[in-house]
């Protein structure tokens, strides 16, 4: 015995996750599969006698033998700790599935099989149904093998087909062995037969076509309809909640949005608006499949909140250049901190002069860098770069302005975090701070070499930018806002963007406004909104005029 288990030590244990363990189990499972079909089908009909079969039906009682030695080196994952303890393996297993395996595994039938005598051998095929015990273990092992990689909610529901289609497969068996069915079919009719009864009864339809004849058939019917009735209100009630939770996200999603529709129409908001929104929404849905990661991960524990949040940030840690030889505990402090936020095309991310609470990292996307007057884009930054950190680190206003050129996936980070890192990592403040010392040398090179360019004399033909927008003026009327404002003589169109209290960015209104008047059909008569304007031309956009004021409309008195 000491010997047995000394030869055992040298074999390693198997990662309960492994591929090894994963393939064992998926030939378990055929075979358990094979054998569930097989041996009723041989308890009512003469199956064809081939040498085939026989070497099947060894080679799986072999595996089933096998089947026990290596559950005693297969690991034991116990909620997350492996157990790779040879004793305690055999001890749970002893405790565990051994019997049912044992059970399985003994060639009881192979006793009697040679006889000659009908009623023995019958008696040796009915003694082969120890082995179908192994059904009971399918469940888990369908789990382990179909889990890895589908979804849950289809994994279930599988499973509940593959249990009525087996307990429809014995039952027809089922009567076929008391007899049921004329003697004088073919067994393939037989069987065909004998399945149809077996569904039109189960599920409580019951044509009456074929009806039990003797009492041991009535009792057997009678038996079958009580498991019947209860079966189909289990699977009928099953694949209703199966069915709606296999894309749960999906249908949770698709009502919000339907939601938010109805909500537009009934505030009659622009079509072009409710068009922006739809599509804000669809771009929600294919880069994150509608899912508030922040959410998500807020709920969990520390410790699985890190790694999570590691393994999603992946990408941004990737690109973006400052992280790269950054220490593990650096990335992980900045990474669990990080909230993803969608902007959509033209969207001001961050407005020149305003208090800057966090700066941003580029994920997807590409935003645009712009002076307060409009009149300099400093830069173009895309996926990987950053912006937002110099209010931060030089404790000034919003040096410049960021407009989204189209979508962009961005990952922010709240001011008190990027302070605390600042402090935590004193060589990467050092980083940080050298960029932002540059970008703001880059700002006022900048500036610099414009007025240069504005002091010099201005040849004829060439195109100069167009003048602040002057004289604005905002009415309220039944219709909405309206805006009128001087003609700047540009040779072009305007651009209105628009705020609203609390709101954190501008958004555009339109970005091609052809006259010196424009009628806002969607502002909010209970909000005050505030509205710039300014003229493009060829040469590019002139700066934003003043802001101006549509004030909420004072409540009306009964
Ligand atoms: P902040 O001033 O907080 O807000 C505007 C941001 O634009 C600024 O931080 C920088 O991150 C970014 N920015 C300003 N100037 C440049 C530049 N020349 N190149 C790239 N980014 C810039």
């Amino acid at each position: 015995m000491r010997k047995i288990f000394g030869g055992m030590e040298d074999i390693p244990i198997i990662h309960p996750d492994s591929k090894v363990r994963y393939y064992w189990d998926f030939i378990i499972l055929i075979a358990t599969l094979y054998l569930a079909i097989e041996i009723p089908l041989s308890l009512v009909f003469v199956l064809p006698g081939s040498p085939a079969l026989s070497i099947i039906n060894t080679l799986v009682g072999i595996i089933y033998v096998a089947d026990i030695g290596m559950r005693f080196n297969i690991g034991i994952d116990e909620q997350g700790r492996i157990i790779t303890d040879r004793r305690k393996i055999a001890s749970r297993y002893l405790h565990g599935w051994f019997p049912v395996d044992l059970l399985a595994a003994m060639p009881l039938g192979v006793f009697l099989s040679g006889t000659k005598l009908s009623s023995l051998s019958k008696l040796a095929k009915m003694l082969r149904f120890n082995r179908l015990l192994k059904l009971v273990r399918a469940d888990t092992t369908i789990r382990n093998v179909a889990g890895r990689h589908a979804n849950p909610a289809i994994v279930r529901l599988g499973l509940l087909v593959f249990w009525v289609l087996m307990a429809a497969h014995i039952i027809s068996c089922g009567w076929i062995a008391i007899e049921g069915n004329p003697l004088d079919l073919s067994q393939r009719d037989q069987y065909i037969r004998a399945f149809y009864w077996t569904v039109t009864t189960l599920t409580t339809i019951g044509y009456g076509d074929i009806t039990p004849q003797t009492n041991s058939q009535i009792v057997f019917v009678v038996m079958i309809e009580i498991l019947g009735a209860g079966m189909y209100g289990l699977i009928i009630g099953n694949i209703a909640n199966l069915i709606s939770n296999i894309d749960i996200t999906k249908a949770q999603y698709r009502e919000k949005v339907e939601r938010v529709n109805t909500f537009l129409k009934y505030r009659n908001i622009p079509l072009d608006v409710q068009k922006k929104i739809n599509n804000y929404y669809s771009y929600l849905w294919e880069s994150m499949r509608g899912y508030d990661e922040s959410a998500v991960i807020s709920d969990l524990p520390a410790p699985l909140r890190t790694q999570v949040a590691l393994c999603l940030n992946q990408d941004i840690i990737e690109k973006v250049p400052i992280f790269e030889g950054a220490g593990q505990e650096l990335l992980k402090d900045i990474v669990v901190n990080l909230k993803p936020v969608v902007f959509t095309p033209g969207d001001y991310i961050v407005t020149a002069g305003e208090v800057g609470d966090e700066m941003y990292f580029i994920s997807k996307g590409s935003v645009d860098v712009v002076s307060e007057d409009g009149r300099t884009v400093y830069a173009m930054l895309t996926d990987g770069q950053f912006f937002g950190e110099m209010a931060l680190v030089l404790s000034t206003p919003r040096t410049a302005s960021i407009i989204a050129r189209d979508y962009c996936d961005l990952y922010s980070l709240n001011k008190e975090t990027f302070d605390r890192i600042l402090e935590k990592y004193p060589e990467f403040g050092k980083t940080i701070k050298e960029l932002a010392e540059g970008r703001r040398a880059e700002q006022e090179a900048a500036q610099v070499k414009r007025q240069e360019s504005e002091k010099e004399p201005k040849n004829e033909v060439e195109h100069t930018r167009p003048e602040k927008v002057r004289g604005t003026h905002v009415e309220r009327t039944a219709r909405g806002v309206v805006l009128t404002w001087l003609d700047a003589q540009h040779d072009g169109h305007y651009e209105i963007i628009k705020k609203v209290p609390r709101a954190q960015h501008w958004s555009v209104v339109d970005n091609n406004v052809t006259e010196t008047r424009y009628t806002d059909l969607a502002a909010k008569t209970d909000q005050t909104c505030m509205y710039r304007i300014r003229a493009v031309n060829i040469a590019g956009p002139g700066p934003w005029s003043e802001t101006c004021y549509a004030d909420r409309r004072p409540l009306r008195r009964r």
